[in-house]
């Protein structure tokens, strides 16, 4: 039996524009299991936010559209749902926080109400009952004098704790997944050590699956239990986090774990970067796709784009961990 929560199988997501159509997420496959994190990372532009929104199911229609592939959400496939039987998963089974704590609140709504109509239409509370589980709520993610707050609207509080108030409303509608977009990004240190061990709470005291997004490898070291490295729309490597952290495999996961300031490190010293930038969608170069930026390409890598190989269970996109002469992709 699969304890997969989540399984998405080869997804395509597209948006077309003045120079055609272009492909941001390009075949990507990955899964969440039941009380795991799976932490996303990549630079700016890498498809991040294009995934969890297809997931979602949020991609604006005028302009995009998921092309192909699967999203097996205990089962059912949410590429295939209706506009309505999404409606009721999203919030409800799938819960979001994302970086931009203003987008998921109403803002000519108080707190209290809001979180009062999440919380009824998720249980059989009648209001006075939802009240009472708000300021409980609030208390919860640290949000002190909760009854006052629960009067306020969203612009009277700080921006570290609407992101409380929205992991409150996320904790109050009992999904399964929460689909984090650089939740602390935007916070203080203070505070987004706060909201992580909230996150973390979540998935060690109630079995909560995570997916987080974030630029912070920091911050994946310390909350995921595997990640996936995005570049260009694609998976460069995906396994467990200690591994991938102990033996990076692919120059882009290299690369970016060179970037992380360490304590250790002299302020005089500049912190890395992967010279160059992240390949505009329309221009992608042939062969890999980081092959314009890598130290270790050569003439191979330039012209034939590698597939995506198995190296002790970890999944690669490198010529390096080809396999001689054998089967290559491990998705065939
Ligand atoms: N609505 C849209 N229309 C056209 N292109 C889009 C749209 N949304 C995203 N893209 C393109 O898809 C690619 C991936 O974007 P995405 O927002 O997923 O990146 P990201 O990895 O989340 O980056 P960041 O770290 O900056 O949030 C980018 O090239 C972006 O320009
Ligand atoms: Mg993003």
């Amino acid at each position: 039996m699969s304890e997969n929560l989540i399984e998405v199988k080869k997804l395509v997501t597209q948006f077309s524009g003045k120079n055609g159509t272009v492909t941001a997420v390009d075949g990507v496959s990955f899964h969440v299991k039941k009380g795991e994190t799976l932490g996303i990372v990549g630079e700016s532009g890498c498809g991040k936010s294009v995934t969890s929104m297809s997931i979602l199911r949020l991609i604006p229609k005028q302009t995009g559209k998921i092309a192909s592939g699967e999203i097996l959400f205990e089962g059912r496939d949410l590429a295939k749902l209706s506009e309505k039987e999404m409606r009721q998963i999203r919030g409800n089974e799938i819960a979001m926080i994302f970086q931009d704590s203003m987008t998921g609140l109403n803002p000519v709504m108080t707190i209290g109400k809001q979180l009062v109509e999440t919380i009824t239409a998720h249980s059989k509370m009648d209001k006075k009952q939802a009240w009472a589980r708000a300021e409980e709520m609030l208390t919860k993610v640290g949000i002190p004098s909760p009854a006052q707050r629960l009067k306020e609207f969203p612009h009277q509080l700080s921006g570290g704790m609407r992101q409380r108030v929205m992991i409150a409303m996320a904790l109050s509608c009992n999904a399964a997944l929460f689909i984090a977009d650089e939740p602390t990004t935007a916070l203080d240190v203070t505070i987004q050590a706060q909201i992580l061990e909230l996150m973390k709470e979540l998935k060690e005291k109630e079995n909560k699956s995570i997916m987080l997004i974030t630029h912070d490898m920091g911050v994946v070291a310390e909350m995921a239990d595997d990640v996936m490295v995005m570049y260009a729309g694609k998976e460069m490597e995906y396994g467990d986090v200690r591994s991938i952290f102990k033996d990076p495999l692919h120059p882009y996961t290299r690369g970016l774990l060179k970037s992380i300031p360490r304590l250790d490190q002299s302020s005089d010293d500049p912190l890395f970067n992967i010279p160059g930038s992240v390949p505009d969608l329309s221009e992608m170069p042939k062969g890999c796709r980081f092959c314009t930026r890598c130290p270790e390409a050569d003439k191979r890598c330039r012209e034939q784009e590698p597939g995506l190989y198995d190296v002790n269970g970890r999944q690669v996109r490198c010529w390096k961990y080809a396999p001689e002469g054998g089967q290559d992709d491990v998705r065939g």
